[in-house]
Order: C-alpha cells, then structure tokens, then sequence
C-alpha cells in the first residue's frame, strides 16, 4: 500500500461537497434573504425561495447565483446579474452602507462575486470585517470613490477584481500591506495621477490590470509582475523596469516616448504578448523581439520605431500575430512573417519592400527617412550601407505634420483554441462515486476534528514567493518524488520549520470551488500537519493553475514515509479505501 496519503486526504477532502451535511444557520439564511431585498429582489435570485436550504444544492443554484458552504455557514456567494440587461443603479433608497452590514454576518464568506447589480456607492470600510475573503469580483457595478483602506486589513484576500466601476483617487500605497494579493483589477474605472512607488514591495502581485483609467507618469519597477495591462492611460515617457518571468504586456494607448529597451526585453523568455501600440515610442525596432521564445502577439503599430528590417530575420516558434503597422520601418519583411498560414501579419505604411503583396501600402522610402529625422532619430545604420548616409544629417529638424496614425488598439483575445478559456462553471455536482468505507471514513474524521486537538500550527495561506524561498526556486535537490498530479518538495519557511509541499495541477475542467472547499476541509487536518496554502493563477484569465498544500515535515511519523515512498510510476487510486486512515484511528 503506501503510496500517496495526501492524494487520498484530498479525495476525502472534497467529501465536503456532498449533500445531505448540516443544514445552513438560520440567521445567515436570514442574511441572504436580507441581501436580495436589499438588492431590490433582481430576477437572478428569483429561485431563492423560503424552503431554500442554501447549503444542499438543489434548484435555487443557477450558473449566475448561487452560494457554497462549509458546514453550517456561507463560505462563497456568487451574484451575477445579466450583463445584456444593462443593468441600471439600484434605487436611490439603496444603501451600500447596509448592504455591507448584512453582508458581514456571512463570517466565513472567502469567495465573492457580485456583478452587474447596479450597486452604487464608495466601497464601504466594513469590508474589513469579512476577514476570510480570499477572492472578490465586484465588476460592472456603480461604485465610486477611493479603494477603502479598510481592504488593507483583509490579509487573506488574493484576488481583488472591480472591473468596470467609478473608482477614483490614486492607487493607494497601503495596497503592498495586503501580503498575499496576487492578482488586482481595475479596469476602466477614474483613477488618476501616478502609480505608488510600493507596487514594488508587493512581491506576491503577478497580475496588474489598470487599463482605461487616467494614470500618468512614470510605472514603478514592475519587477515581480506577469501580467501587466494599462492600456489607455496617460502613462510614461519611461518604458517600466520588468522581470524576467513576465508573460505580458500591454501598455497600449499611453504616453511612452522613449525606446525600447532591447537588452531587457531579450531576456524576457516567456513574454508571450506585448502591446505598445499607440504611443511615441521613437528608436530602432528591436527586430530580436520577434523571436523570443514565447513570443505569440506583438503589435507596435502607430509609433516611430525606426530600422531596417532584414528578409532573413527570424521569427519564434509561437508567433501567431504581428502589427509592424505606421511606423517608419525600411527594409523587407522578413521572409519568416510572409510565408505564414495562420499567422496574421500587419505592416502597413511603412517604407518597407514588400515582395509583392501590395495590399498593405508603403510608404516610398525617403518619407521614412525624413520622417525620422523630424523628430531627431537617427535611422539605425543597418547592416547594408544605403541607409547610413542619412543618418549624418541629424539636427535638420523638419516641422511636418506627422501622419502617425491614431491609436490602433487591439483587444484580440487570444484565438487558439485549446488555451480559449473554457467557460468557467463554479457550480458543482458533488461526486457520487466514492465507495461507502469511504464515506464512513470521512464522517469519523469530521468527528475527531469536532474533538478539538491542541498544539496545531496555525493554518494560513502562503505566498508564492515564499514557498519559492522555502525550496530554493523550487530547485530539482528540493524534489522528493512526483506523480501524474505534480511534484513533492521538501523545504524549510524563512523562520525555519522545515515543510514539504505538495503541488497539485488544478485542472482546468476541475471547477476553481472544489479546491476552496477541499482547503476548508483541510483547515482542520491537523493529524497530517497542514500549514497552509497556497494558488497559483493563469496568466490570461486569473483562474487557479496550481495549489499548493504545506505540510509540517514530519520527522519520524508515517506522514513523510507515506508521502515520499513509492513514488515512482505508482498510480494512486483516488478512492484507495484504507491507507491513511492507520495513523488517525
Ligand atoms: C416567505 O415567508 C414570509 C413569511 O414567513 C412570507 O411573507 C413571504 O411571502 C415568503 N416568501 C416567499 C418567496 O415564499
Ligand atoms: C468577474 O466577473 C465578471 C462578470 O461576471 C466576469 O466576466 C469576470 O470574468 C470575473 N473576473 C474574474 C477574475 O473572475
Ligand atoms: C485626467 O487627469 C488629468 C490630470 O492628471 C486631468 O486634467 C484630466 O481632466 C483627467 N481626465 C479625465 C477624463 O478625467
Ligand atoms: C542575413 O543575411 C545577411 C547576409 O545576407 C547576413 O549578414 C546576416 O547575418 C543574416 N542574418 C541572419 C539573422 O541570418
């Protein structure tokens, strides 16, 4: 037997969402009935009824509202209006302020969406009372003014996303305060002036989404960021400091001006887009950007970029869509861009030499050379000779209307079908097909929980960074086995505790709720010494990729052998009845 005592746990874990537990508190189904009053009874809660026992399933969950538990109490709650209905602000009887008060009696709430509701008012403060909430999406709402700094206090939130609302003042500083925040987004909302140097500090940040506000100036390091939108903004002159991990970049639309900087976006080996369409960027095209690893859009149309494009310039494996477009390009395209099905290639007026395709007009060449020195570049002096003799001429400065082309931007969603985001269901139908011993097993387990154990750790969620910290970039001497499911890593946490930590692909067809409550159940196992937590997300969507569990390296217990031993080729199955239960009985 042996084998993966973990993988088992999680099966049983997930036990939890299986019908026929404790039904919900009455005063929290109280709350909920209060909520969509408050919210003016939209035709999306139209199935909660008062028989409705919110924690069974049942017909009251549709795909746009329902809720989850953990026991006897709230734990997640989804409320999605209709986006087609254009939804109007509620009333002007309705009250944030209350709805927030209502909402702080689901205590255990950790996952909330409420979207196109027509809520109005600034963020209330309170918010700080839902201590658990680890995920929140507010989208296609009316709310106004700052962020509350109520929200630095909720130190387990890690996703915060109000898309689509009325938000202004600055970004504040006191976000880096939030020590797990992963992924925020406030996509067209009013916040202006510049971003806080802090941003800087907030090394669990992987997704930065500001796009269509009034930002200006210049982005702080931008280090630690994957996912990086600010499109349509204000911002620049500066091209922003970025690591090394970042899959993309859009800052479209801004004010940047100044070059590219080619040494640091060729390190960048697992950019997969970069738009900066739409802005002044002067200087050579770094024609290498092409092919980068992971490169698949990039789109410079509608700035200066100068150069002379070479025929046998290379293109990476995965490009599959380039916009060269209004920029003051010479040269040919390069030959691994034409002959491309599949690939959709824009290069219009430039001054290149196109070899026959003739749809994409040009410019004749002397408009880019001139074009460039009108605004003070000097054209790169490429490797052939013919272009090197203009570049001597600089300092003539032309006052020529420039013909830049407005801001093209391009918001194509990425066409490829198998990373085309599935349609995200949270709803779950709860597995029927664990055998019965299991079942049994289980319900003896949520009583020795119910018992109460002391000298448990503290269980929290950790950062990515410092499960990174703790095994060393998660280096190959950390690895303790692997399985069709991901890996095992031994490590040691900055105050020492030495942990292994089991990584788990999420799959994608898997809902996102099955793992939420899979960890509230293993909150509460603490005869295997769980730590805590951690998600890693998807580049593109912010959905979950991996989860992480941290456990107490258990010197001389069962735990340790049964994890590390037999690793090898050994295929668990996930309904394996007996195996760890030994050490617990
Ligand atoms: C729920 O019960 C209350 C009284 O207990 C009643 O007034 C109300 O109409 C009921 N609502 C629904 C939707 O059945
Ligand atoms: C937030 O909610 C909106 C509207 O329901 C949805 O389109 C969007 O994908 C959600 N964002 C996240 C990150 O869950
Ligand atoms: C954007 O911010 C600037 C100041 O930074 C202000 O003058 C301008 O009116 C703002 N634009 C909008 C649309 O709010
Ligand atoms: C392209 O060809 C020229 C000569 O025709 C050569 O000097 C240059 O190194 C080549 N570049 C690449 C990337 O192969």
């Amino acid at each position: 037997m042996g084998g993966h005592a973990l993988l088992i746990l999680l099966s049983v874990a997930s036990l939890a969402l299986l019908p026929g537990a404790t039904p919900l508190q009455p005063s929290q189904a109280w709350s909920l009935f209060k909520l969509r009053q408050l919210l003016g009874d939209p035709p999306v809660l139209g199935t909660w009824h008062n028989y409705t026992d919110f924690c069974y399933g049942g017909d009251y969950k549709t795909a746009s509202a329902f809720v989850e538990c953990y026991e006897d109490s709230v734990t997640q709650l989804h409320i999605m209006g209709d986006p087609g209905a254009g939804a109007r602000p509620l009333p002007a009887t309705f009250s944030i302020d209350a709805f927030f008060t209502t909402l702080s009696r689901l205590p255990d709430l950790k996952v909330l969406t409420l979207t196109n509701l027509g809520l109005w008012g600034p963020l209330p403060g309170k918010i700080s009372r839902l201590q658990k909430l680890e995920i929140v999406n507010v989208s296609s709402n009316y709310l106004y003014g700052e962020l509350p700094r109520g929200l630095s206090q909720l130190g387990s939130l890690q996703t915060l996303v109000a898309d689509h609302n009325m938000l202004g003042g600055k970004l504040p500083g006191w976000l880096k305060d939030m020590p797990l925040l992963a992924v925020l987004s406030l996509r067209n909302n009013m916040l202006q002036g510049t971003l806080p140097e802090s941003l800087k500090d907030m090394l669990s940040l992987r997704s930065l989404v500001l796009a269509s506000n009034n930002l200006s100036g210049n982005l702080p390091d931008l280090k630690n960021l994957q996912v990086i939108d600010m499109a349509n903004n204000a911002l620049g002159p500066k091209f922003p400091r970025l690591g090394r991990k970042v899959a993309s970049v859009v800052l479209a639309g801004n004010k940047f001006s100044d070059g590219l900087p080619a040494d640091m976006l060729a390190s960048c080996y697992l950019l997969e887009r970069l738009d900066v369409s739409g802005n002044r960027f002067v200087g050579p095209f770094p024609a290498a950007l092409l092919s980068l690893p992971s490169m698949e859009y990039l789109s410079i149309a509608g700035n200066r970029f100068t150069g002379r494009l070479s025929g046998n310039a290379s293109c990476g494996e995965n490009l599959r869509f380039v916009d060269l477009s209004s920029n003051l390009l010479t040269g040919s395209l390069p030959g691994c861009l034409l002959a491309a099905p599949g690939k959709s290639v824009l290069f219009s007026a430039n001054c290149l030499s196109t070899a026959g395709d003739d749809s994409q007009s040009q410019h004749p060449s002397p408009f880019c050379r001139n074009q460039a020195l009108a605004v003070g570049i000097v054209p790169e002096q490429g490797h052939k000779k013919s272009g090197a003799k203009a570049g001597v001429v600089a300092g003539i400065v032309l006052v020529g209307a420039l013909v830049v082309s407005a801001a093209v931007v391009f918001v194509v969603r990425k066409a490829s079908a198998p990373k085309a985001r599935p349609a995200r269901r949270l709803v779950e139908n709860a597995s029927s097909a664990y055998p019965s011993n299991l079942l049994a097993d289980a319900r003896y387990i949520s009583q020795t929980v119910k018992l109460g154990a002391l000298g448990i750790p503290a269980y929290r969620s950790f950062s990515l960074v410092e499960l990174e910290a703790a095994t060393d970039n998660f280096q190959v001497s950390s690895l303790m086995g692997q399985d069709a499911h991901g890996q095992m890593y031994r490590g040691r946490l900055s105050n020492g505790t030495p942990v292994t930590i089991r990584s788990l692909k999420v799959n994608k067809s898997q809902s996102f709720t099955r793992h939420i409550e899979m960890i509230s159940k293993l909150r509460h196992r603490h005869l295997v010494s769980a730590l805590g937590h951690c998600f890693q997300y998807n580049l593109d969507d912010s959905t979950v990729t991996h989860l992480y569990l941290v456990f107490e390296y258990v010197h001389n217990g069962n735990l340790r052998g049964r994890i590390s031993q037999g690793t090898e080729g050994r295929r668990l199955s996930p309904a394996g009845p007996s195996v760890p239960y030994t050490r617990w009985r």
